[in-house]
Protein backbone atom coordinates (compact mmCIF):
# COMPACT_ATOMS: atom_id res chain seq x y z
CA UNK A 1 0.00 0.00 0.00
CA UNK A 2 1.49 2.94 -1.17
CA UNK A 3 1.62 6.95 0.03
CA UNK A 4 0.66 9.77 -2.24
CA UNK A 5 2.50 13.13 -1.93
CA UNK A 6 2.01 16.17 -3.15
CA UNK A 7 3.63 16.42 -6.11
CA UNK A 8 1.70 13.01 -7.11
CA UNK A 9 -1.48 13.79 -5.48
CA UNK A 10 -1.93 16.76 -8.14
CA UNK A 11 -1.89 14.30 -11.14
CA UNK A 12 -4.15 12.32 -9.36
CA UNK A 13 -6.86 14.64 -8.82
CA UNK A 14 -6.64 15.79 -12.32
CA UNK A 15 -7.29 12.30 -13.10
CA UNK A 16 -10.04 11.71 -10.99
CA UNK A 17 -11.15 15.17 -12.48
CA UNK A 18 -11.53 13.49 -15.95
CA UNK A 19 -13.34 10.78 -14.59
CA UNK A 20 -15.90 12.96 -12.88
CA UNK A 21 -16.00 15.18 -16.49
CA UNK A 22 -16.53 12.31 -18.92
CA UNK A 23 -18.68 10.35 -16.46
CA UNK A 24 -21.12 13.11 -16.14
CA UNK A 25 -21.51 13.88 -19.64
CA UNK A 26 -22.71 10.21 -20.06
CA UNK A 27 -25.39 10.82 -17.16
CA UNK A 28 -23.48 8.99 -14.33
CA UNK A 29 -23.92 10.36 -10.84
CA UNK A 30 -21.46 9.23 -8.25
CA UNK A 31 -21.63 6.51 -5.95
CA UNK A 32 -20.08 6.14 -2.16
CA UNK A 33 -20.41 3.11 -0.89
CA UNK A 34 -18.63 1.49 2.22
CA UNK A 35 -14.67 0.31 1.88
CA UNK A 36 -16.03 -2.50 3.97
CA UNK A 37 -18.88 -4.73 3.04
CA UNK A 38 -19.87 -8.66 4.50
CA UNK A 39 -17.60 -11.31 3.10
CA UNK A 40 -20.63 -13.27 1.90
CA UNK A 41 -21.47 -10.35 -0.93
CA UNK A 42 -17.87 -10.87 -2.32
CA UNK A 43 -18.20 -15.15 -2.10
CA UNK A 44 -22.00 -14.66 -3.92
CA UNK A 45 -21.26 -11.87 -6.30
CA UNK A 46 -17.45 -12.46 -7.38
CA UNK A 47 -17.38 -16.35 -6.69
CA UNK A 48 -16.29 -18.59 -4.38
CA UNK A 49 -13.84 -20.39 -6.93
CA UNK A 50 -11.66 -17.24 -7.74
CA UNK A 51 -8.35 -15.91 -7.16
CA UNK A 52 -10.01 -12.50 -5.14
CA UNK A 53 -12.13 -14.93 -2.71
CA UNK A 54 -10.10 -17.79 -2.09
CA UNK A 55 -7.20 -15.39 -0.95
CA UNK A 56 -6.81 -12.11 -1.97
CA UNK A 57 -9.71 -10.59 0.52
CA UNK A 58 -8.66 -8.77 3.69
CA UNK A 59 -11.11 -10.53 5.85
CA UNK A 60 -12.02 -9.69 9.48
CA UNK A 61 -14.69 -11.06 12.19
CA UNK A 62 -17.43 -8.67 12.68
CA UNK A 63 -20.38 -8.88 14.78
CA UNK A 64 -22.02 -12.58 15.86
CA UNK A 65 -20.33 -15.28 13.32
CA UNK A 66 -20.53 -12.70 10.37
CA UNK A 67 -16.94 -11.84 8.46
CA UNK A 68 -16.70 -8.93 6.70
CA UNK A 69 -14.21 -8.04 4.13
CA UNK A 70 -12.14 -4.70 2.79
CA UNK A 71 -14.15 -3.93 -0.53
CA UNK A 72 -11.76 -5.89 -3.82
CA UNK A 73 -14.20 -4.52 -6.02
CA UNK A 74 -16.71 -1.90 -6.31
CA UNK A 75 -19.80 -3.75 -8.24
CA UNK A 76 -21.05 -6.10 -5.94
CA UNK A 77 -21.15 -3.20 -3.52
CA UNK A 78 -23.10 -0.86 -5.82
CA UNK A 79 -25.55 -3.53 -6.75
CA UNK A 80 -26.26 -4.18 -2.63
CA UNK A 81 -26.77 -0.71 -2.49
CA UNK A 82 -28.96 -0.15 -5.06
CA UNK A 83 -31.23 -3.08 -3.56
CA UNK A 84 -31.31 -2.00 -0.13
CA UNK A 85 -32.37 1.60 -1.33
CA UNK A 86 -35.22 0.22 -3.36
CA UNK A 87 -33.52 1.67 -6.87
CA UNK A 88 -34.37 -0.72 -9.14
CA UNK A 89 -38.60 0.02 -8.82
CA UNK A 90 -37.53 3.69 -9.20
CA UNK A 91 -34.98 4.00 -11.97
CA UNK A 92 -35.50 2.33 -15.37
CA UNK A 93 -31.90 2.37 -15.71
CA UNK A 94 -29.40 3.44 -12.83
CA UNK A 95 -25.88 4.95 -13.68
CA UNK A 96 -23.42 5.36 -11.66
CA UNK A 97 -19.65 5.99 -10.78
CA UNK A 98 -17.50 5.63 -8.15
CA UNK A 99 -13.41 6.74 -7.56
CA UNK A 100 -12.17 4.84 -4.56
CA UNK A 101 -9.77 2.28 -3.35
CA UNK A 102 -10.04 -1.89 -3.53
CA UNK A 103 -7.33 -4.02 -1.23
CA UNK A 104 -6.38 -7.13 -2.75
CA UNK A 105 -3.89 -9.05 -1.15
CA UNK A 106 -1.67 -9.81 -4.18
CA UNK A 107 2.03 -9.97 -4.07
CA UNK A 108 2.63 -6.39 -5.25
CA UNK A 109 5.08 -5.28 -8.04
CA UNK A 110 4.73 -2.53 -11.14
CA UNK A 111 1.21 -1.80 -11.44
CA UNK A 112 0.03 -4.28 -8.47
CA UNK A 113 -0.44 -3.12 -5.02
CA UNK A 114 -2.76 -4.49 -2.03
CA UNK A 115 -4.42 -0.80 -1.78
CA UNK A 116 -5.16 0.47 -5.38
CA UNK A 117 -7.40 3.19 -7.10
CA UNK A 118 -10.39 2.42 -9.28
CA UNK A 119 -12.51 4.58 -11.43
CA UNK A 120 -15.77 2.15 -12.44
CA UNK A 121 -18.96 2.92 -13.68
CA UNK A 122 -22.17 0.67 -13.93
CA UNK A 123 -25.47 1.20 -15.39
CA UNK A 124 -27.98 -1.37 -14.01
CA UNK A 125 -31.13 -2.16 -15.55
CA UNK A 126 -31.15 -2.99 -19.30
CA UNK A 127 -29.69 -5.71 -21.48
CA UNK A 128 -29.50 -3.34 -24.33
CA UNK A 129 -26.37 -3.77 -26.52
CA UNK A 130 -25.79 0.33 -26.89
CA UNK A 131 -25.36 0.19 -22.81
CA UNK A 132 -22.15 -2.29 -23.18
CA UNK A 133 -21.07 0.02 -26.03
CA UNK A 134 -22.31 3.65 -24.21
CA UNK A 135 -19.49 1.75 -21.26
CA UNK A 136 -16.94 1.50 -23.75
CA UNK A 137 -17.51 5.07 -24.92
CA UNK A 138 -17.16 6.59 -21.53
CA UNK A 139 -14.03 4.56 -20.98
CA UNK A 140 -12.29 5.47 -24.45
CA UNK A 141 -13.27 9.13 -23.90
CA UNK A 142 -11.38 8.95 -20.30
CA UNK A 143 -8.76 7.56 -21.69
CA UNK A 144 -8.11 9.34 -24.43
CA UNK A 145 -8.75 12.84 -23.22
CA UNK A 146 -6.27 11.67 -19.87
CA UNK A 147 -3.72 11.69 -22.87
CA UNK A 148 -3.09 7.12 -22.65
CA UNK A 149 -1.24 6.55 -26.01
CA UNK A 150 -2.07 3.54 -27.74
CA UNK A 151 -4.28 1.52 -25.50
CA UNK A 152 -5.80 -1.58 -27.23
CA UNK A 153 -9.87 -3.19 -26.54
CA UNK A 154 -10.23 -6.25 -26.32
CA UNK A 155 -14.30 -8.07 -26.28
CA UNK A 156 -15.54 -11.69 -26.02
CA UNK A 157 -18.71 -13.36 -25.03
CA UNK A 158 -18.49 -15.79 -22.24
CA UNK A 159 -22.03 -16.75 -22.83
CA UNK A 160 -25.10 -16.98 -20.15
CA UNK A 161 -27.14 -19.29 -17.82
CA UNK A 162 -28.41 -20.75 -20.89
CA UNK A 163 -25.66 -21.89 -23.31
CA UNK A 164 -22.39 -21.69 -20.63
CA UNK A 165 -23.11 -24.98 -18.98
CA UNK A 166 -22.91 -27.04 -22.40
CA UNK A 167 -19.34 -24.87 -22.77
CA UNK A 168 -18.35 -25.54 -19.10
CA UNK A 169 -18.93 -29.46 -19.75
CA UNK A 170 -16.73 -29.61 -22.64
CA UNK A 171 -14.54 -27.82 -21.81
CA UNK A 172 -14.05 -29.73 -18.00
CA UNK A 173 -14.18 -32.73 -20.34
CA UNK A 174 -11.75 -31.40 -22.29
CA UNK A 175 -9.37 -30.65 -19.31
CA UNK A 176 -9.84 -33.60 -17.90
CA UNK A 177 -8.29 -35.40 -20.69
CA UNK A 178 -4.99 -33.34 -20.63
CA UNK A 179 -4.85 -33.62 -16.85
CA UNK A 180 -1.67 -34.39 -15.91
CA UNK A 181 0.20 -31.76 -18.10
CA UNK A 182 -1.94 -28.51 -16.46
CA UNK A 183 -0.91 -26.74 -13.28
CA UNK A 184 -2.11 -27.63 -9.89
CA UNK A 185 -4.34 -24.81 -9.76
CA UNK A 186 -6.29 -25.67 -13.27
CA UNK A 187 -6.03 -29.04 -12.13
CA UNK A 188 -7.42 -28.36 -8.42
CA UNK A 189 -10.51 -26.31 -10.04
CA UNK A 190 -11.19 -28.53 -13.25
CA UNK A 191 -14.46 -30.02 -12.00
CA UNK A 192 -15.75 -26.77 -10.08
CA UNK A 193 -14.66 -23.95 -12.02
CA UNK A 194 -12.85 -25.13 -15.19
CA UNK A 195 -13.35 -21.64 -16.47
CA UNK A 196 -10.22 -20.06 -14.66
CA UNK A 197 -8.02 -22.30 -16.58
CA UNK A 198 -8.74 -20.14 -19.91
CA UNK A 199 -6.69 -17.41 -17.53
CA UNK A 200 -4.35 -18.72 -16.20
CA UNK A 201 -1.02 -17.64 -16.99
CA UNK A 202 1.05 -20.88 -16.92
CA UNK A 203 2.18 -21.51 -20.23
CA UNK A 204 1.61 -24.99 -20.35
CA UNK A 205 -1.92 -24.31 -19.62
CA UNK A 206 -2.34 -21.48 -21.57
CA UNK A 207 -0.97 -23.45 -24.94
CA UNK A 208 -3.40 -26.28 -23.73
CA UNK A 209 -6.44 -23.84 -23.66
CA UNK A 210 -5.72 -22.58 -26.71
CA UNK A 211 -6.13 -25.60 -28.56
CA UNK A 212 -9.27 -26.39 -26.88
CA UNK A 213 -13.12 -25.90 -26.77
CA UNK A 214 -14.06 -21.73 -27.11
CA UNK A 215 -17.02 -20.23 -25.29
CA UNK A 216 -18.28 -18.79 -28.71
CA UNK A 217 -18.87 -21.84 -30.27
CA UNK A 218 -21.32 -22.80 -27.73
CA UNK A 219 -22.84 -19.30 -27.55
CA UNK A 220 -26.92 -19.50 -27.77
CA UNK A 221 -28.80 -17.04 -30.63
CA UNK A 222 -29.35 -14.31 -27.97
CA UNK A 223 -25.76 -14.13 -26.33
CA UNK A 224 -24.13 -14.63 -30.01
CA UNK A 225 -27.00 -11.77 -31.43
CA UNK A 226 -25.86 -9.43 -28.57
CA UNK A 227 -21.68 -9.94 -29.47
CA UNK A 228 -22.75 -8.99 -33.24
CA UNK A 229 -24.63 -6.30 -32.16
CA UNK A 230 -22.25 -4.72 -29.86
CA UNK A 231 -19.65 -4.82 -32.42
CA UNK A 232 -21.74 -3.24 -34.86
CA UNK A 233 -22.30 -0.45 -32.50
CA UNK A 234 -18.70 -0.03 -31.64
CA UNK A 235 -17.56 -0.47 -35.49
CA UNK A 236 -20.63 2.88 -35.58
CA UNK A 237 -18.96 4.86 -33.54
CA UNK A 238 -14.93 3.79 -34.72
CA UNK A 239 -14.11 2.63 -31.59
CA UNK A 240 -11.35 -0.09 -32.87
CA UNK A 241 -11.19 -3.99 -30.89
CA UNK A 242 -10.66 -6.85 -31.11
CA UNK A 243 -12.41 -10.46 -30.54
CA UNK A 244 -10.56 -12.52 -28.01
CA UNK A 245 -12.00 -15.67 -27.81
CA UNK A 246 -9.69 -17.04 -24.77
CA UNK A 247 -10.53 -13.77 -22.29
CA UNK A 248 -12.87 -14.81 -19.51
CA UNK A 249 -12.67 -12.58 -16.33
CA UNK A 250 -11.32 -13.32 -13.25
CA UNK A 251 -14.52 -12.44 -11.80
CA UNK A 252 -17.61 -14.87 -11.60
CA UNK A 253 -20.69 -12.69 -12.14
CA UNK A 254 -19.87 -12.19 -15.80
CA UNK A 255 -22.30 -13.37 -18.58
CA UNK A 256 -22.65 -12.36 -22.08
CA UNK A 257 -20.48 -9.23 -23.30
CA UNK A 258 -16.94 -8.87 -21.51
CA UNK A 259 -13.92 -6.54 -22.78
CA UNK A 260 -10.55 -5.66 -21.23
CA UNK A 261 -7.94 -2.72 -21.88
CA UNK A 262 -4.61 -2.73 -22.11
CA UNK A 263 -2.06 -0.33 -22.58
CA UNK A 264 1.59 -0.61 -23.78
CA UNK A 265 4.88 -0.49 -21.82
CA UNK A 266 3.16 -2.00 -18.60
CA UNK A 267 5.19 -4.62 -18.35
CA UNK A 268 2.92 -7.99 -17.04
CA UNK A 269 0.30 -6.08 -15.17
CA UNK A 270 -0.54 -4.21 -18.85
CA UNK A 271 -4.68 -4.68 -18.15
CA UNK A 272 -5.77 -0.67 -17.77
CA UNK A 273 -9.69 -1.78 -17.40
CA UNK A 274 -11.84 -4.68 -17.17
CA UNK A 275 -15.63 -4.57 -17.11
CA UNK A 276 -18.95 -6.15 -19.18
CA UNK A 277 -22.12 -7.24 -18.26
CA UNK A 278 -23.83 -8.86 -15.28
CA UNK A 279 -27.57 -10.04 -16.45
CA UNK A 280 -28.23 -12.07 -13.64
CA UNK A 281 -26.19 -10.69 -10.55
CA UNK A 282 -28.93 -8.20 -9.56
CA UNK A 283 -31.59 -11.61 -9.81
CA UNK A 284 -28.86 -13.91 -7.45
CA UNK A 285 -28.57 -11.31 -4.79
CA UNK A 286 -32.33 -10.97 -4.33
CA UNK A 287 -33.31 -8.01 -6.72
CA UNK A 288 -35.90 -8.24 -9.62
CA UNK A 289 -34.53 -10.07 -13.27
CA UNK A 290 -32.69 -6.97 -14.51
CA UNK A 291 -29.70 -6.66 -16.90
CA UNK A 292 -26.33 -4.38 -16.15
CA UNK A 293 -23.30 -3.98 -17.23
CA UNK A 294 -20.16 -2.04 -16.18
CA UNK A 295 -16.19 -1.30 -16.12
CA UNK A 296 -13.54 -0.50 -13.80
CA UNK A 297 -10.11 1.19 -14.69
CA UNK A 298 -7.11 1.14 -12.43
CA UNK A 299 -5.37 4.10 -11.73
CA UNK A 300 -2.41 3.07 -10.61
CA UNK A 301 -1.84 1.53 -13.99
CA UNK A 302 -2.99 4.28 -16.16
CA UNK A 303 -0.57 6.95 -14.24
CA UNK A 304 2.15 4.53 -14.75
CA UNK A 305 0.72 4.41 -18.40
CA UNK A 306 0.64 8.36 -18.57
CA UNK A 307 4.16 7.92 -17.58
CA UNK A 308 5.55 11.79 -17.24
CA UNK A 309 2.97 13.59 -19.49
CA UNK A 310 1.12 16.12 -18.20
CA UNK A 311 -2.96 15.44 -17.51
CA UNK A 312 -5.07 18.27 -19.12
CA UNK A 313 -7.13 19.98 -16.48
CA UNK A 314 -11.35 18.81 -17.01
CA UNK A 315 -13.62 21.35 -18.28
CA UNK A 316 -17.00 21.81 -17.17
CA UNK A 317 -19.76 20.41 -19.58
CA UNK A 318 -20.79 22.55 -22.41
CA UNK A 319 -24.99 21.82 -21.50
CA UNK A 320 -27.05 19.00 -20.85
CA UNK A 321 -29.55 17.19 -23.46
CA UNK A 322 -31.60 14.43 -24.37
CA UNK A 323 -31.95 13.29 -27.75
CA UNK A 324 -35.41 11.73 -28.39
CA UNK A 325 -36.30 9.16 -30.77
CA UNK A 326 -39.36 7.60 -32.03
CA UNK A 327 -39.04 4.10 -33.22
CA UNK A 328 -35.53 1.93 -34.08
CA UNK A 329 -35.30 2.86 -37.54
CA UNK A 330 -33.07 5.99 -36.33
CA UNK A 331 -31.48 4.03 -33.29
CA UNK A 332 -27.95 3.96 -34.95
CA UNK A 333 -27.50 7.38 -36.14
CA UNK A 334 -28.84 9.09 -33.04
CA UNK A 335 -26.30 6.75 -31.03
CA UNK A 336 -23.67 8.13 -32.98
CA UNK A 337 -24.93 11.52 -32.49
CA UNK A 338 -25.04 10.78 -28.84
CA UNK A 339 -20.87 9.91 -28.47
CA UNK A 340 -20.04 12.99 -30.90
CA UNK A 341 -22.11 15.28 -28.45
CA UNK A 342 -20.57 13.59 -25.58
CA UNK A 343 -16.78 13.90 -26.80
CA UNK A 344 -17.30 17.48 -27.59
CA UNK A 345 -17.96 18.64 -24.29
CA UNK A 346 -22.54 18.18 -23.99
CA UNK A 347 -24.09 16.08 -20.82
CA UNK A 348 -26.07 14.17 -23.10
CA UNK A 349 -28.29 10.92 -22.84
CA UNK A 350 -30.96 9.08 -25.02
CA UNK A 351 -33.74 6.16 -24.28
CA UNK A 352 -32.52 2.59 -24.75
CA UNK A 353 -35.74 1.21 -23.66
CA UNK A 354 -38.18 1.71 -27.01
CA UNK A 355 -40.00 4.26 -25.09
CA UNK A 356 -42.40 6.45 -26.84
CA UNK A 357 -41.60 10.27 -27.39
CA UNK A 358 -43.85 11.13 -24.74
CA UNK A 359 -42.51 9.10 -22.44
CA UNK A 360 -38.99 10.09 -23.18
CA UNK A 361 -40.24 13.48 -23.24
CA UNK A 362 -41.29 13.53 -19.39
CA UNK A 363 -38.09 11.56 -18.70
CA UNK A 364 -36.14 14.58 -20.16
CA UNK A 365 -38.36 16.78 -18.00
CA UNK A 366 -37.37 14.56 -15.07
CA UNK A 367 -33.45 14.52 -15.49
CA UNK A 368 -34.05 18.78 -16.14
CA UNK A 369 -32.12 19.24 -19.15
CA UNK A 370 -31.41 22.11 -21.08
CA UNK A 371 -32.68 21.18 -24.65
CA UNK A 372 -34.24 17.97 -25.79
CA UNK A 373 -33.34 17.05 -29.50
CA UNK A 374 -35.54 15.32 -30.99
CA UNK A 375 -35.15 13.32 -34.32
CA UNK A 376 -38.54 11.31 -35.29
CA UNK A 377 -39.50 9.43 -38.78
CA UNK A 378 -40.45 13.03 -40.43
CA UNK A 379 -36.90 14.83 -39.18
CA UNK A 380 -35.24 11.32 -40.52
CA UNK A 381 -36.79 11.59 -43.46
CA UNK A 382 -35.75 15.78 -43.61
CA UNK A 383 -32.36 14.70 -42.32
CA UNK A 384 -33.23 17.72 -39.78
CA UNK A 385 -33.22 17.72 -35.99
CA UNK A 386 -35.79 19.13 -33.99
CA UNK A 387 -33.96 21.14 -30.88
CA UNK A 388 -36.42 21.91 -27.80
CA UNK A 389 -35.39 24.61 -25.53
CA UNK A 390 -36.67 22.57 -22.27
CA UNK A 391 -37.15 26.62 -20.36
CA UNK A 392 -38.78 28.33 -23.12
CA UNK A 393 -40.58 25.88 -24.80
CA UNK A 394 -39.35 27.43 -28.22
CA UNK A 395 -38.73 24.65 -30.97
CA UNK A 396 -36.15 24.99 -33.83
CA UNK A 397 -35.69 22.88 -36.65
CA UNK A 398 -31.69 22.43 -37.64
CA UNK A 399 -30.36 20.36 -40.72
CA UNK A 400 -28.79 17.04 -39.27
CA UNK A 401 -25.32 17.94 -39.88
CA UNK A 402 -25.16 21.35 -38.35
CA UNK A 403 -26.70 20.19 -34.56
CA UNK A 404 -23.44 20.32 -33.17
CA UNK A 405 -22.01 24.04 -34.62
CA UNK A 406 -26.09 25.22 -33.93
CA UNK A 407 -25.72 24.11 -30.17
CA UNK A 408 -22.34 25.79 -29.72
CA UNK A 409 -22.98 29.19 -31.14
CA UNK A 410 -26.67 28.85 -29.18
CA UNK A 411 -23.93 28.83 -26.17
CA UNK A 412 -22.02 31.75 -27.73
CA UNK A 413 -25.61 33.91 -27.96
CA UNK A 414 -26.77 33.28 -24.42
CA UNK A 415 -26.96 36.75 -22.66
CA UNK A 416 -24.39 35.96 -20.25
CA UNK A 417 -21.98 34.90 -22.69
CA UNK A 418 -20.93 31.79 -20.61
CA UNK A 419 -22.14 28.35 -19.75
P1 LIG B 1 -10.89 -6.13 -12.46
O1 LIG B 1 -10.47 -6.54 -13.81
O2 LIG B 1 -10.68 -7.09 -11.35
O3 LIG B 1 -12.43 -5.76 -12.57
O4 LIG B 1 -10.18 -4.77 -12.08
C1 LIG B 1 -10.25 -3.65 -12.92
C2 LIG B 1 -8.91 -2.96 -13.03
O5 LIG B 1 -8.41 -2.67 -11.72
C3 LIG B 1 -7.82 -3.82 -13.65
O6 LIG B 1 -7.88 -3.77 -15.06
C4 LIG B 1 -6.56 -3.13 -13.12
O7 LIG B 1 -6.24 -2.00 -13.90
C5 LIG B 1 -6.99 -2.67 -11.75
N1 LIG B 1 -6.45 -3.56 -10.71
C6 LIG B 1 -6.93 -4.75 -10.31
N2 LIG B 1 -6.17 -5.28 -9.32
C7 LIG B 1 -5.18 -4.38 -9.09
C8 LIG B 1 -4.07 -4.32 -8.18
N3 LIG B 1 -3.84 -5.28 -7.28
N4 LIG B 1 -3.24 -3.25 -8.25
C9 LIG B 1 -3.46 -2.25 -9.14
N5 LIG B 1 -4.49 -2.24 -10.00
C10 LIG B 1 -5.35 -3.29 -9.99
C11 LIG B 1 -13.18 -5.29 -11.53
O8 LIG B 1 -12.74 -4.90 -10.47
C12 LIG B 1 -14.65 -5.22 -11.87
N6 LIG B 1 -15.38 -4.71 -10.69
C13 LIG B 1 -14.89 -4.35 -13.09
C14 LIG B 1 -16.34 -4.20 -13.40
C15 LIG B 1 -17.16 -3.19 -13.05
N7 LIG B 1 -17.07 -5.08 -14.05
C16 LIG B 1 -18.33 -4.65 -14.11
N8 LIG B 1 -18.39 -3.50 -13.49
Amino acid sequence: MGDIFPEESRRWRLLEGRAVSAAVRFGYGEIRTPLVEPTALFVRSIGEDTDIVEKEMFTFPGSGKKYLSLRPEGTAGVVRACLEQGVFARDTLARYFYLGPMFRRERPQAGRRRQFHQFGAEALGSRHPALDVELIDLLRIFLDESGLPGWSLAVNSVGCPECRPAYRERLAAYLAGVEEKLCDNCRRRRSANPLRALDCKNPACRKLVKAGPKPLDFLCPDCASHLAEVQDLLTGLEIAFSLDPLMVRGLDYYTSLVFEVTGPGLGSQDAVAGGGRYDTLIGELGGPDLGAAGFSVGLERLLLGLAEKEIPPAPDPLGSLYLAGIGPEGFSAQFILLSRLRRRGFAAVMDYAGRSLKAQMREANKLQVERVLIRGPEELSSRTVRFKDMESGKETTVPDNEVISSLLRCLTSRPEGGQ
